[in-house]
């Protein structure tokens, strides 16, 4: 069985095969709701994952030095979820290369929603192709990287993979068993959001499970809050289309509520979406998955107030950042 283990604090300088790397990503509206055939709101972050591969005989492995990680990608039965998926990319793109390291280097915090797993798979994709000396399709890398977040998410909308292999905002949608409908969103102008995260959250599988099992049980109601975020993406959409920052300040606020009723929001992120209004952001709500993890709150773009934002956030022990969507 592989397993993961704490990386060693030294290693010899290797051969550079080949880099790649990919954005992590924010769920602006639409989160759980894409799951069920409506459309969410997404944009890439202007920070995410490279990963160079290196020569290594004791491959095909993942060094992962920030996160103290090193494991060997298998497929094996019983492997840790990272292994089977990393091994999916690999044997998909380059199967003829095994004695390689994945050497992953990271400025997104993992587990928090901000779609680590899949800017991780894509930019290990990316690097492995241009190690292997081939071309990857948009199409080819999403089917590809689709396999791997399945490991992670069970039975993932794709949202994340769309906005994180394609970069810029987007507006995403399910169509039952065909290829979802993706469309670049123009935003008038940049969507200026403070990030804020509580620990890491229970994990997408478990949040996206949760929520099924209670529409099981109460499925006229939850498909009519389902719908309503839905809706809610729409105007969004609308929104920056047309630079309306308050407008989508609402709209979020409104989706918050929801997501809460939705029993996918936590008391430390309510805590915190509250915090963020109280200290005048535009709108706030949790981002991605929920059950802890991120949240986000939107500002005005003057960026004094993002950086007092920001400060007020760590005063209360909460790690945040700054950037602009879109
Ligand atoms: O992986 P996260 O935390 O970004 O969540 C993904 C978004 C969900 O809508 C909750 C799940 C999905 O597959 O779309």
């Amino acid at each position: 069985m592989a397993e993961v283990t704490a990386a060693p604090t030294t290693r010899k300088t290797q051969t550079v095969l080949g880099t790649g790397s990919a954005p992590g990503k924010i769920i602006v509206l639409g989160e759980h709701a894409v799951v069920y055939g409506q459309p969410a709101l997404a944009a890439a972050l202007d920070r995410g994952v490279r990963v160079v591969v290196e020569k290594d005989e004791e491959g095909p492995r993942l060094r992962a030095p920030r996160w103290g990680v090193v494991a060997p990608l298998s497929g094996e039965e019983g492997s840790a979820p990272l292994s089977v998926a990393l091994e999916r990319v690999r044997a998909a793109v380059a199967p003829e290369l095994t004695q390689v390291a994945l050497v992953a280097e990271d400025r997104l915090p993992l587990g928090a929603g901000l779609g680590s797993s899949a800017a991780l798979t894509v930019a290990s994709a990316r690097a492995l192709a241009a190690a292997a000396g081939r071309e990857l399709t948009v199409d080819r890398l999403t089917e590809v990287v689709h396999a791997a977040e399945q490991v992670f998410h069970g039975n993932p909308s794709g949202v994340d993979q769309a906005t994180v292999v394609r970069g810029g905002v987007i507006q995403f949608q399910r169509s039952p068993g065909g290829t979802p409908s993706i469309r670049p969103v123009n935003a008038a102008r940049p969507i200026p959001v403070v990030v804020a995260l509580e620990r890491p959250h229970v994990g997408t599988k478990e949040a996206v499970e949760g929520l099924r099992r209670r529409r099981d049980r109460h499925p006229r109601t939850l498909d009519l809050l389902l719908g309503e975020l839905g809706a809610l993406c729409t105007e969004g959409t609308a929104a920056v289309e047309k630079g309306d920052l308050v407008t989508l300040g609402e709209l979020m606020d409104l989706a918050h509520g929801i997501l809460s009723a939705l029993g996918v929001s936590s008391s430390d992120l309510d805590g915190l979406v509250q915090f963020a209004r109280s200290q005048g952001a535009l709108g706030a709500k949790l981002t991605g998955a929920g059950v802890g993890g991120a949240m986000i709150a939107l500002t005005d773009g003057d960026p004094d107030r993002a950086r007092q934002l920001v400060l007020a956030f760590r005063a209360r022990g909460a790690s945040a950042f700054a950037c602009e969507l879109g």
